[in-house]
């Protein structure tokens, strides 16, 4: 209610507060934490629907009416401001600034992509963590770095076939384990995967293949449950990242330079594992992740090939152009820089308005019907 207050910026997951900023006649921004391929589905699902209802979005997104009204939500407000550099998803913002990707006959809002935005690392810490100095006596570009993120875990079965995988490689490894999550029963029907109890502090003796640590001495090291990610990727020795594909290590593999092997899990993972695949080039396929178990096999092959093989070597020259890319992009004169100069001038001259109306909201149940 301040009268300073010129516009909102809301988080995707804040869709609905889009009611506030019409009630009060004031511009309202999203800021979408993930890149431009995922905004580009996600404002196109409407003109999918009902066809996305048919075919089983539920069972995927559970809540199909919020994403959709998100999408649409997104779609009338006064800009979009995402984490990504148009280098990197040139098709994608694109598409979005052609106004490909909203139903036809509607306008999309400006989109400004201001990153890649990476948190800073050194976690401010007082010790260096064990790996930074582990990977010290490492030579350059030579280690495999596995981490999945702050939710992912995998049952024991999966972790023992990792290990017999980076064992057979041969190739150097960092790799951070964490317990198996214990499913909950959650009334809100959460994926169990999001809504497990928290994990405990892994037993690797317990959870990996016997002798395993022992025979991977040297080679490789095994941590419990967290790493300084932005650290490790960034340091002179790490070769290569398996990855969730979370949106965070995205970015933070592009910004180092280093090439993605793509492992997701959930979320928007899928979709981004396809961008980097096949939009960035910047990262290869751990093929099996949506059945049961992924087979030792192929995660020695996958980690040899970007590892050792001429089409593991193309993918790291493309890592380095990325990470150069990313550094000019936030540069004064960059595309990020100058989109965060269009979304300040944007502000200072905007009178523009939400238009969405607070009866809006509730039409939209019949509207589905
Ligand atoms: C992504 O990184 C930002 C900091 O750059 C942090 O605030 C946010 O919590 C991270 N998101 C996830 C899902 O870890
Ligand atoms: C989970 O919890 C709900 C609500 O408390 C209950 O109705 C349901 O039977 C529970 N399911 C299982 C598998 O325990």
């Amino acid at each position: 209610m301040a009268p300073s207050v010129r516009a909102l910026v809301l988080g995707m997951f804040c869709f609905r507060a889009l009611d506030v900023a019409a009630e009060l006649g004031l511009p309202a921004y999203f800021f979408y934490p993930s890149g431009g391929g995922a905004v580009a589905v996600l404002l196109h699902l409407p003109s999918m629907h009902p066809r996305v209802n048919d075919a089983g979005l539920a069972t995927a997104a559970r809540q199909p009416g919020n994403f959709l009204r998100m999408s649409e939500l997104m779609a009338e407000s006064s800009g979009i401001i995402l984490n990504t550099f148009e280098w990197l998803e040139t098709r994608a913002v694109h598409a979005l600034k052609d106004g490909l990707c909203v139903p036809r006959g509607r306008a999309t809002p400006p989109v400004y992509c201001v990153g890649p935005l990476v948190s800073g690392g050194g976690g401010g810490g007082a010790t260096e963590h064990e790996c930074l100095r582990w990977l010290d006596a490492q030579p350059d570009q030579a280690v495999v770095f596995l981490s999945f993120g702050s939710r992912g875990t995998f049952p024991k079965k999966q972790l023992d076939e990792i290990a017999a995988g980076l064992e057979r490689s041969g190739q150097r490894f960092l790799w951070v384990v964490r317990s198996p999550t214990v499913a909950i029963n959650d009334s809100n029907g959460e994926d169990g995967a999001l809504a497990g109890a928290p994990p405990l502090e892994p037993d690797l003796d317990a959870l990996l293949p016997a002798g395993f640590l022992e025979r991977t001495e040297g080679r490789g090291l095994v941590v419990r449950s967290w790493a300084p990610q932005v650290e490790v990727l960034r340091h002179r020795a790490t070769g290569t990242f398996v990855t969730h594909c979370g949106w965070n290590s995205t970015l933070e593999a592009v910004t180092a330079g280093v090439p993605l092997l793509c492992w997701p899990l959930y979320a928007e993972q899928r979709l981004n594992k396809v961008l980097i695949v096949e939009g960035m080039e910047l990262g290869a396929e751990i093929e099996g992740y949506d059945e049961e178990t992924v087979a030792a096999e192929e995660v020695e092959a996958k980690v040899r090939w970007v590892m050792e093989s001429d089409g593991g070597h193309a993918l790291r020259r493309r890592a380095a152009a990325a990470k150069d890319a990313a550094a000019r992009a936030l540069e004064e004169g960059g595309t990020s820089y100058v989109a965060v100069s269009d979304f300040v001038e944007g502000l200072r001259t905007s009178n523009g308005r939400t238009k969405v109306s607070v009866s809006d909201f509730s039409g939209f149940g019949t509207k589905l019907k």
